[in-house]
């Protein structure tokens, strides 16, 4: 028997390729796990976070610049973040049906970190004594280390010298970076950069729809500060980050009662890291990870130094004092805010599904809908409101199936306000407004409807 939980969540994965939000990719050829494409609406939505975000984060602030840095880079960047020996996660296989698990997903969490280096096959079998994948007792092995980092190879040889990888973090892109970023802003401390891109991880257990790809967009800002004298100097810069990230939470409609600001232990920090704050989200397959703020001290600005032989120091010119500058790097995964933003706004009621999106955020703001389509003078001012509005407002216009059904398929979308274009529109050049969360409709004057729609969207 499924939980309503499991219910709620194939009602969105369906809802979601049914209306053209997600489907799975190269479906014809029998699909590739846990791969997706976002289609005409998810496209749109990812669009309208990502302008969003930068608006805020970037173009609203004078202390952030962007950058868009390349996904494959130097290897020897990845000996330097020490990506390629320390970004790995443990790996575990049944012996039976050979399903790959994570240890550390398999082993309660305070075991894990407190034995999982003198763990041996005995005390494997106690811990997992049966295979989630086969219901088979103690199968498994001991765990191995598995790379997260994706290679591939630039030039013909495919050897060793050609190995490159593909970025698991944009986060490199803006430390290597650095001393060109700093010459041409002109900025001085503090100030951050910000950069949106895809990411790639050979991950172990994907899954859970779009929550644990492969490949995946993220949206990051590395915020450089003076070296703290003390704990309560990068302490402040954190906690005004963290109110950011909250702020950045409310903004896309997600309440904060379902979010958990989880102080990841010691033991379980990247290894970059001396205090990560994982802001949690109650997603319907459980409590998980939505973005990661961390406090990377001056780890990567010093290794670069060291690995590259290039000074990788900020000179303040007050004063002369040269310095690695620490990090304050709040992380955003794109597709995990696109999933929680369609579990926070899927609603079900006794007449209709909608999906009760904040109006920037909506995939279309406004449709336009002749009453009927067998009325060429209905759908000729239908129409023509439609190509008025469509560079201002993202419209769509439709024609097809009665008006409740349209209506429908518009909650469904997510739409916040239709317009219907019916007999009276020819004479008194009004036309109805439908609220997408009230259902409400009131009658606007079309002389007044680009102001009238402005408003409404907040736009
Ligand atoms: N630069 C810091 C960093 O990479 P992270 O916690 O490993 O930190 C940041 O990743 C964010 O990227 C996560 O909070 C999550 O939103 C997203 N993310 C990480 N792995 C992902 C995956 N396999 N699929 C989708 N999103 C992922």
């Amino acid at each position: 028997m499924k939980s309503s939980n499991e219910k709620r969540m194939e009602k969105i994965v369906s809802l979601c390729k049914r209306r053209g939000f997600v489907f799975p990719s190269s479906e014809i050829y029998g699909g590739l796990a846990n791969s997706w494409d976002f289609g005409p609406l998810g496209v749109e939505i990812k669009n309208n976070i990502k302008q969003e975000w930068w608006k805020i984060f970037v173009r609203g602030r004078s202390d952030i610049v962007g950058l868009d840095s390349s996904i494959i880079m130097n290897p020897r960047v990845w000996e330097a973040s020490g990506h390629l020996a320390g970004f790995s996660d443990p790996l575990i296989e049944c012996k039976e049906c050979h399903r790959r698990f994570r240890a550390d997903h398999l082993i309660e969490d305070e075991v894990w970190n407190k034995e999982k280096d003198m763990l041996n096959e005995k005390r494997i079998s106690e811990l997992i004594e049966e295979c989630p994948g086969c219901g088979k007792k103690r199968t498994f092995g001991m765990p191995r280390n598995f790379s997260l980092m994706l290679k591939t190879f630039l030039g013909p040889l495919e050897d060793d010298n050609d190995r490159v990888y593909l970025r698991p973090e944009t986060a490199q892109g803006m430390f290597i970076d650095f001393k060109n970023l700093l010459g041409t802003s002109r900025k001085s401390i503090p100030f951050g950069v910000a950069q949106i891109g895809k990411a790639f991880r050979n991950e172990i257990t994907p899954g859970n729809f779009i929550f644990r790809t492969r490949e995946f967009e993220m949206m990051e800002i590395e915020y450089f500060i003076k070296p703290p004298k003390n704990d309560s100097d990068w302490e402040e810069v954190f906690e005004e980050w963290r109110r950011a990230m909250r702020d950045w939470i409310i903004h896309l409609g997600i309440s904060l009662a379902n979010i958990n600001e989880f102080d990841v232990p010691k033991e379980e920090l990247a290894h970059y890291s001396k205090k990560t704050i994982d802001f949690e989200y109650n997603f319907p397959f459980g409590v998980k990870e939505l973005y990661g703020l961390a406090y990377r001290t001056d780890f990567d600005l010093k290794n670069h130094e060291e690995n590259s032989g290039k000074n990788m120091k900020y000179r303040d010119i007050s004063t002369g004092e040269e310095y690695w500058p620490h990090t304050i790097e709040p992380s955003f995964g794109l597709d995990r805010t696109f999933l929680a933003v369609l579990v926070e706004s899927y609603r079900e009621d006794e007449i209709r599904v909608f999906m009760k999106f904040p109006a920037w955020l909506a995939p279309v703001k406004v449709a336009v809908l002749p009453l009927v389509k067998n009325n060429s003078d209905l759908v000729v001012k239908a129409m023509k409101i439609y190509n008025n509005l469509k560079m201002r407002f993202t419209c769509e216009y439709d024609e097809s199936g009665t008006i409740g059904r349209r209506y429908r398929r518009q909650d469904e979308i997510g739409t916040p306000l239709a317009i219907t274009v019916d007999f009276d529109t020819l004479e008194d050049n009004k036309v109805t407004i439908r609220d997408r969360d009230t259902m409400e409709q009131v009658r606007v004057d079309l002389e007044g409807i680009e102001t009238y729609l402005k408003e409404k969207l907040n736009a």
